[in-house]
Protein backbone atom coordinates (compact mmCIF):
# COMPACT_ATOMS: atom_id res chain seq x y z
CA UNK A 1 0.00 0.00 0.00
CA UNK A 2 1.40 3.50 -0.90
CA UNK A 3 1.32 5.46 1.50
CA UNK A 4 -0.20 9.38 1.54
CA UNK A 5 3.00 10.87 2.52
CA UNK A 6 4.79 9.44 -0.86
CA UNK A 7 2.29 11.67 -2.70
CA UNK A 8 3.04 14.73 -1.07
CA UNK A 9 6.75 13.89 -1.45
CA UNK A 10 6.42 13.86 -5.20
CA UNK A 11 4.34 16.95 -5.52
CA UNK A 12 6.74 18.81 -3.34
CA UNK A 13 9.57 17.39 -5.83
CA UNK A 14 7.32 18.38 -9.34
CA UNK A 15 6.63 22.00 -7.70
CA UNK A 16 10.26 22.39 -6.62
CA UNK A 17 11.31 21.35 -9.62
CA UNK A 18 8.69 23.78 -12.14
CA UNK A 19 9.80 26.58 -9.87
CA UNK A 20 13.80 26.01 -10.48
CA UNK A 21 12.79 26.07 -14.49
CA UNK A 22 10.41 28.57 -14.32
CA UNK A 23 13.39 31.07 -12.41
CA UNK A 24 16.41 29.23 -15.08
CA UNK A 25 13.62 30.47 -18.07
CA UNK A 26 13.20 33.93 -16.05
CA UNK A 27 17.23 34.68 -15.54
CA UNK A 28 18.32 33.27 -19.13
CA UNK A 29 15.80 35.81 -20.78
CA UNK A 30 17.15 38.40 -18.76
CA UNK A 31 20.57 37.75 -19.72
CA UNK A 32 20.03 37.62 -23.19
CA UNK A 33 18.23 41.17 -23.56
CA UNK A 34 21.21 42.57 -21.73
CA UNK A 35 23.53 41.01 -24.48
CA UNK A 36 20.97 42.57 -26.89
CA UNK A 37 20.85 45.81 -24.98
CA UNK A 38 24.87 45.95 -25.49
CA UNK A 39 25.09 44.54 -28.66
CA UNK A 40 22.71 47.75 -29.91
CA UNK A 41 24.84 49.91 -28.01
CA UNK A 42 28.07 48.69 -29.58
CA UNK A 43 26.11 48.74 -33.11
CA UNK A 44 25.63 52.31 -32.06
CA UNK A 45 29.03 52.94 -31.42
CA UNK A 46 30.70 51.33 -34.31
CA UNK A 47 27.64 53.71 -36.61
CA UNK A 48 29.30 56.93 -34.39
CA UNK A 49 33.25 55.99 -35.37
CA UNK A 50 32.29 55.31 -38.73
CA UNK A 51 30.58 58.86 -39.03
CA UNK A 52 33.53 60.35 -37.43
CA UNK A 53 36.20 58.64 -40.37
CA UNK A 54 37.56 56.36 -37.73
CA UNK A 55 37.67 53.80 -39.84
CA UNK A 56 38.64 55.38 -43.00
CA UNK A 57 42.19 54.54 -44.61
CA UNK A 58 44.98 55.77 -42.59
CA UNK A 59 47.27 55.58 -45.26
CA UNK A 60 48.49 59.36 -46.16
CA UNK A 61 48.54 58.31 -49.63
CA UNK A 62 45.22 57.44 -49.63
CA UNK A 63 43.24 59.18 -52.03
CA UNK A 64 39.35 58.10 -51.78
CA UNK A 65 39.44 59.91 -48.30
CA UNK A 66 36.17 61.41 -47.05
CA UNK A 67 37.85 63.80 -45.03
CA UNK A 68 40.87 65.83 -45.66
CA UNK A 69 43.80 64.27 -43.62
CA UNK A 70 45.57 66.19 -40.52
CA UNK A 71 49.75 66.23 -41.08
CA UNK A 72 50.98 67.81 -37.89
CA UNK A 73 54.47 68.71 -38.42
CA UNK A 74 55.98 68.25 -34.79
CA UNK A 75 60.14 68.83 -33.61
CA UNK A 76 61.13 66.55 -30.74
CA UNK A 77 64.27 65.90 -29.06
CA UNK A 78 66.40 63.99 -26.31
CA UNK A 79 65.55 64.90 -22.53
CA UNK A 80 64.02 63.43 -19.32
CA UNK A 81 60.70 64.36 -19.84
CA UNK A 82 60.81 63.63 -23.99
CA UNK A 83 58.66 60.19 -23.67
CA UNK A 84 56.12 61.41 -21.02
CA UNK A 85 55.67 64.50 -23.34
CA UNK A 86 55.50 62.23 -26.23
CA UNK A 87 52.79 59.85 -24.42
CA UNK A 88 50.74 62.40 -24.08
CA UNK A 89 50.13 63.84 -27.36
CA UNK A 90 50.10 60.06 -28.37
CA UNK A 91 47.02 59.59 -25.92
CA UNK A 92 45.37 62.78 -27.74
CA UNK A 93 46.00 62.13 -31.52
CA UNK A 94 44.54 58.25 -31.07
CA UNK A 95 41.04 60.21 -30.84
CA UNK A 96 41.87 62.02 -34.02
CA UNK A 97 40.97 60.21 -37.36
CA UNK A 98 42.54 60.74 -40.70
CA UNK A 99 45.69 62.05 -39.03
CA UNK A 100 49.55 61.85 -39.23
CA UNK A 101 51.48 62.19 -36.83
CA UNK A 102 54.75 63.70 -38.55
CA UNK A 103 57.54 63.52 -35.82
CA UNK A 104 60.89 65.16 -36.65
CA UNK A 105 63.57 64.63 -34.65
CA UNK A 106 66.25 67.14 -33.24
CA UNK A 107 69.11 64.45 -34.17
CA UNK A 108 71.71 63.23 -36.59
CA UNK A 109 69.74 59.96 -36.42
CA UNK A 110 66.53 58.94 -35.77
CA UNK A 111 66.56 57.13 -32.31
CA UNK A 112 65.21 53.57 -31.79
CA UNK A 113 63.65 54.82 -28.68
CA UNK A 114 61.12 56.99 -30.48
CA UNK A 115 60.53 54.70 -33.47
CA UNK A 116 59.64 52.01 -30.84
CA UNK A 117 57.23 54.53 -29.09
CA UNK A 118 55.75 55.38 -32.43
CA UNK A 119 55.09 51.82 -32.97
CA UNK A 120 53.82 51.34 -29.22
CA UNK A 121 51.39 54.50 -29.29
CA UNK A 122 49.95 53.28 -32.81
CA UNK A 123 49.05 56.43 -34.01
CA UNK A 124 49.68 56.76 -38.13
CA UNK A 125 53.10 58.12 -37.99
CA UNK A 126 55.95 59.23 -40.09
CA UNK A 127 59.26 59.18 -38.36
CA UNK A 128 61.66 61.76 -39.83
CA UNK A 129 65.21 63.51 -38.24
CA UNK A 130 67.05 66.93 -39.07
CA UNK A 131 69.83 68.06 -36.67
CA UNK A 132 70.28 71.56 -35.72
CA UNK A 133 73.90 72.56 -35.84
CA UNK A 134 75.58 73.02 -32.62
CA UNK A 135 76.14 76.76 -33.03
CA UNK A 136 72.14 77.52 -34.39
CA UNK A 137 71.16 75.77 -30.45
CA UNK A 138 70.52 79.84 -29.46
CA UNK A 139 67.35 80.86 -28.09
CA UNK A 140 67.18 84.31 -28.82
CA UNK A 141 69.73 87.16 -29.25
CA UNK A 142 73.45 87.46 -28.97
CA UNK A 143 75.58 90.14 -30.09
CA UNK A 144 78.50 87.98 -31.74
CA UNK A 145 78.22 86.41 -34.81
CA UNK A 146 77.88 82.52 -34.79
CA UNK A 147 81.18 81.23 -36.58
CA UNK A 148 80.79 78.31 -38.32
CA UNK A 149 78.91 75.70 -41.11
CA UNK A 150 75.35 76.30 -40.29
CA UNK A 151 74.36 73.71 -43.41
CA UNK A 152 74.04 77.19 -45.63
CA UNK A 153 71.75 78.52 -42.79
CA UNK A 154 72.74 81.45 -41.17
CA UNK A 155 71.71 83.62 -38.00
CA UNK A 156 70.34 86.67 -38.99
CA UNK A 157 71.92 90.77 -38.08
CA UNK A 158 68.89 91.91 -36.26
CA UNK A 159 67.11 94.73 -39.13
CA UNK A 160 68.07 97.64 -36.46
CA UNK A 161 70.15 96.81 -33.43
CA UNK A 162 73.67 95.37 -33.86
CA UNK A 163 73.05 91.70 -32.95
CA UNK A 164 72.40 88.42 -34.20
CA UNK A 165 68.82 86.54 -34.19
CA UNK A 166 69.48 82.79 -34.46
CA UNK A 167 65.94 80.45 -34.07
CA UNK A 168 65.45 77.37 -33.50
CA UNK A 169 63.57 74.42 -35.18
CA UNK A 170 63.53 75.47 -38.86
CA UNK A 171 66.12 72.76 -40.13
CA UNK A 172 63.07 70.29 -38.43
CA UNK A 173 59.76 72.32 -39.64
CA UNK A 174 61.75 72.14 -43.18
CA UNK A 175 62.28 68.70 -43.11
CA UNK A 176 58.56 67.93 -42.61
CA UNK A 177 57.43 70.31 -45.05
CA UNK A 178 59.59 68.32 -47.36
CA UNK A 179 58.07 65.39 -46.84
CA UNK A 180 54.40 67.13 -46.58
CA UNK A 181 55.65 68.34 -50.69
CA UNK A 182 57.04 64.81 -52.04
CA UNK A 183 54.39 62.94 -50.26
CA UNK A 184 50.68 64.35 -50.28
CA UNK A 185 50.53 65.69 -53.97
CA UNK A 186 46.61 65.50 -54.38
CA UNK A 187 45.37 64.48 -51.02
CA UNK A 188 43.18 66.96 -49.41
CA UNK A 189 44.77 67.69 -45.98
CA UNK A 190 46.25 70.47 -43.52
CA UNK A 191 49.02 70.76 -42.16
CA UNK A 192 49.73 71.99 -39.00
CA UNK A 193 53.24 72.88 -36.50
CA UNK A 194 52.96 71.71 -33.03
CA UNK A 195 55.43 71.92 -30.16
CA UNK A 196 55.68 68.19 -28.15
CA UNK A 197 54.49 69.67 -25.10
CA UNK A 198 51.92 71.90 -25.65
CA UNK A 199 47.98 70.84 -24.84
CA UNK A 200 45.72 70.12 -27.40
CA UNK A 201 41.84 69.25 -27.12
CA UNK A 202 41.17 66.46 -29.99
CA UNK A 203 38.55 69.07 -31.11
CA UNK A 204 41.16 71.25 -32.81
CA UNK A 205 41.75 68.86 -35.33
CA UNK A 206 38.25 69.06 -36.54
CA UNK A 207 38.01 72.57 -36.57
CA UNK A 208 41.00 72.88 -38.53
CA UNK A 209 40.19 70.34 -41.13
CA UNK A 210 38.56 72.22 -43.57
CA UNK A 211 41.07 75.02 -43.66
CA UNK A 212 40.34 76.77 -47.04
CA UNK A 213 43.96 78.44 -47.17
CA UNK A 214 45.19 79.27 -43.57
CA UNK A 215 42.51 79.28 -40.28
CA UNK A 216 43.43 80.93 -36.91
CA UNK A 217 42.28 80.26 -33.46
CA UNK A 218 42.79 81.66 -29.61
CA UNK A 219 46.00 79.69 -27.76
CA UNK A 220 46.21 79.40 -24.42
CA UNK A 221 49.18 81.05 -21.97
CA UNK A 222 50.92 82.19 -24.86
CA UNK A 223 52.66 85.56 -25.60
CA UNK A 224 52.81 86.27 -22.06
CA UNK A 225 49.16 86.48 -21.75
CA UNK A 226 45.93 83.99 -20.88
CA UNK A 227 45.48 83.77 -24.15
CA UNK A 228 46.48 85.02 -27.40
CA UNK A 229 44.38 85.45 -30.82
CA UNK A 230 41.65 87.21 -32.88
CA UNK A 231 39.37 88.73 -32.23
CA UNK A 232 35.99 87.83 -34.41
CA UNK A 233 33.10 90.00 -35.07
CA UNK A 234 30.56 87.15 -34.55
CA UNK A 235 27.94 88.89 -36.84
CA UNK A 236 30.55 89.15 -40.01
CA UNK A 237 33.33 86.60 -39.16
CA UNK A 238 35.33 88.83 -39.57
CA UNK A 239 39.03 89.29 -37.65
CA UNK A 240 38.32 92.75 -36.13
CA UNK A 241 41.66 92.86 -34.60
CA UNK A 242 44.66 90.55 -33.33
CA UNK A 243 44.86 90.58 -28.87
CA UNK A 244 48.74 90.12 -28.22
CA UNK A 245 50.88 91.73 -26.03
CA UNK A 246 54.42 90.26 -27.03
CA UNK A 247 55.54 92.09 -29.89
CA UNK A 248 52.10 93.87 -31.27
CA UNK A 249 53.87 95.10 -33.95
CA UNK A 250 54.35 91.49 -35.60
CA UNK A 251 52.94 91.45 -39.02
CA UNK A 252 51.34 88.24 -37.83
CA UNK A 253 50.72 88.49 -34.17
CA UNK A 254 50.01 85.09 -33.32
CA UNK A 255 51.88 81.47 -32.20
CA UNK A 256 53.06 79.00 -34.17
CA UNK A 257 49.83 76.49 -32.41
CA UNK A 258 47.64 79.16 -33.51
CA UNK A 259 47.07 78.57 -37.58
CA UNK A 260 47.05 75.61 -40.05
CA UNK A 261 47.83 75.95 -43.63
CA UNK A 262 45.86 73.69 -46.87
CA UNK A 263 48.42 71.15 -47.58
CA UNK A 264 47.83 72.09 -51.47
CA UNK A 265 49.29 75.30 -50.86
CA UNK A 266 53.23 73.77 -50.00
CA UNK A 267 52.77 72.12 -53.91
CA UNK A 268 51.61 75.61 -55.21
CA UNK A 269 54.56 77.12 -53.62
CA UNK A 270 57.58 74.90 -53.71
CA UNK A 271 59.65 77.99 -52.71
CA UNK A 272 57.45 78.35 -48.88
CA UNK A 273 59.91 77.45 -46.12
CA UNK A 274 61.17 78.84 -42.42
CA UNK A 275 63.52 80.70 -42.42
CA UNK A 276 65.74 82.68 -39.97
CA UNK A 277 63.46 85.67 -38.92
CA UNK A 278 65.14 89.34 -39.92
CA UNK A 279 63.58 89.71 -35.98
CA UNK A 280 63.44 87.63 -32.94
CA UNK A 281 60.28 86.26 -32.55
CA UNK A 282 58.86 86.11 -35.79
CA UNK A 283 58.70 82.84 -37.01
CA UNK A 284 55.39 82.23 -37.56
CA UNK A 285 55.50 85.22 -40.51
CA UNK A 286 58.53 83.44 -42.30
CA UNK A 287 55.91 80.84 -43.38
CA UNK A 288 52.95 82.90 -43.35
CA UNK A 289 53.98 85.53 -45.50
CA UNK A 290 53.77 83.30 -48.59
CA UNK A 291 50.00 82.25 -48.42
CA UNK A 292 49.01 85.80 -46.51
CA UNK A 293 49.06 89.42 -47.69
CA UNK A 294 47.48 90.51 -44.11
CA UNK A 295 46.67 88.39 -41.04
CA UNK A 296 42.84 89.52 -41.39
CA UNK A 297 42.55 87.10 -44.29
CA UNK A 298 43.18 84.04 -41.71
CA UNK A 299 39.86 82.50 -41.67
CA UNK A 300 38.72 81.98 -37.54
CA UNK A 301 37.83 78.73 -36.21
CA UNK A 302 36.55 78.12 -32.76
CA UNK A 303 33.16 79.34 -32.66
CA UNK A 304 34.03 82.69 -33.49
CA UNK A 305 37.50 82.38 -32.01
CA UNK A 306 36.05 82.60 -28.46
CA UNK A 307 37.56 78.76 -27.61
CA UNK A 308 40.64 78.10 -26.29
CA UNK A 309 41.56 74.30 -28.01
CA UNK A 310 45.27 74.36 -27.67
CA UNK A 311 47.22 76.07 -24.81
CA UNK A 312 50.77 76.30 -25.10
CA UNK A 313 52.05 74.62 -21.97
CA UNK A 314 55.71 74.27 -20.74
CA UNK A 315 56.83 71.11 -19.53
CA UNK A 316 59.23 72.35 -16.69
CA UNK A 317 62.63 70.44 -17.16
CA UNK A 318 63.65 67.24 -14.83
CA UNK A 319 65.43 67.97 -12.07
CA UNK A 320 68.05 65.19 -11.21
CA UNK A 321 70.24 67.10 -8.89
CA UNK A 322 70.92 63.45 -7.04
CA UNK A 323 71.64 60.95 -9.51
CA UNK A 324 75.23 62.35 -8.76
CA UNK A 325 74.70 60.74 -5.17
CA UNK A 326 74.64 57.18 -7.00
CA UNK A 327 77.49 54.92 -7.63
CA UNK A 328 75.47 53.66 -10.69
CA UNK A 329 72.94 55.76 -12.80
CA UNK A 330 69.48 54.89 -11.40
CA UNK A 331 68.39 53.74 -14.74
CA UNK A 332 70.96 51.43 -15.23
CA UNK A 333 68.41 48.26 -15.30
CA UNK A 334 66.04 50.36 -17.58
CA UNK A 335 64.52 48.81 -20.80
CA UNK A 336 63.64 52.34 -23.17
CA UNK A 337 63.49 50.37 -26.06
CA UNK A 338 60.96 47.16 -25.90
CA UNK A 339 58.38 45.80 -28.71
C1 LIG B 1 58.65 78.36 -28.49
C2 LIG B 1 57.79 78.38 -29.75
O1 LIG B 1 56.44 78.08 -29.47
C3 LIG B 1 58.26 77.37 -30.79
O2 LIG B 1 57.47 77.46 -31.95
C4 LIG B 1 59.71 77.63 -31.09
O3 LIG B 1 60.18 76.67 -32.00
C5 LIG B 1 60.48 77.50 -29.79
O4 LIG B 1 60.01 78.45 -28.83
C6 LIG B 1 61.96 77.71 -30.05
O5 LIG B 1 62.42 78.83 -29.99
O6 LIG B 1 62.59 76.72 -30.37
P1 LIG B 1 58.87 76.72 -26.43
O7 LIG B 1 57.73 76.09 -25.72
O8 LIG B 1 59.55 77.87 -25.77
O9 LIG B 1 58.36 77.16 -27.88
O10 LIG B 1 60.01 75.73 -26.86
P2 LIG B 1 60.13 74.16 -26.72
O11 LIG B 1 58.82 73.50 -26.42
O12 LIG B 1 61.27 73.88 -25.83
O13 LIG B 1 60.56 73.77 -28.21
C7 LIG B 1 59.66 73.80 -29.30
C8 LIG B 1 59.69 72.46 -30.04
O14 LIG B 1 61.01 72.24 -30.51
C9 LIG B 1 59.33 71.27 -29.14
O15 LIG B 1 58.56 70.34 -29.89
C10 LIG B 1 60.68 70.69 -28.78
O16 LIG B 1 60.66 69.30 -28.57
C11 LIG B 1 61.53 71.05 -29.99
N1 LIG B 1 62.96 71.25 -29.64
C12 LIG B 1 63.34 72.05 -28.61
C13 LIG B 1 63.91 70.58 -30.39
O17 LIG B 1 63.57 69.84 -31.33
N2 LIG B 1 65.24 70.75 -30.06
C14 LIG B 1 65.65 71.54 -29.02
O18 LIG B 1 66.89 71.65 -28.77
C15 LIG B 1 64.67 72.21 -28.28
MN1 LIG C 1 56.96 74.12 -25.83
Amino acid sequence: MVHWQWFLRRRQLFYGTCCVLILYLIHGALIDSAQEDSQVDLRKELIFLRKQGFFQSKDPGASNAQIPTVFLIMPTYKRPTQIPDLIRQCHTFLAVPSFVWILVEDAPERSDVVSNFLRRCGVPSIHLNAATPEKLKIKTQQRKRPRGNFHGTKCRRHFRFSFFVCVRRIEQRNEGLRWIRENTKGIAGVVYFGDDDNTYEHQLFEEMRDTKRVSVWPVGIAGGVMVEGPIVDPSTGKILKFNAAYKPSRKFPVDMAAFAINARLFHEKPEALFDIPKRDGELEGEILKYFLDSPFDMEPKADFATKILVWHTRTSSAVLTQEKKLKEPSDSHIKYVWT
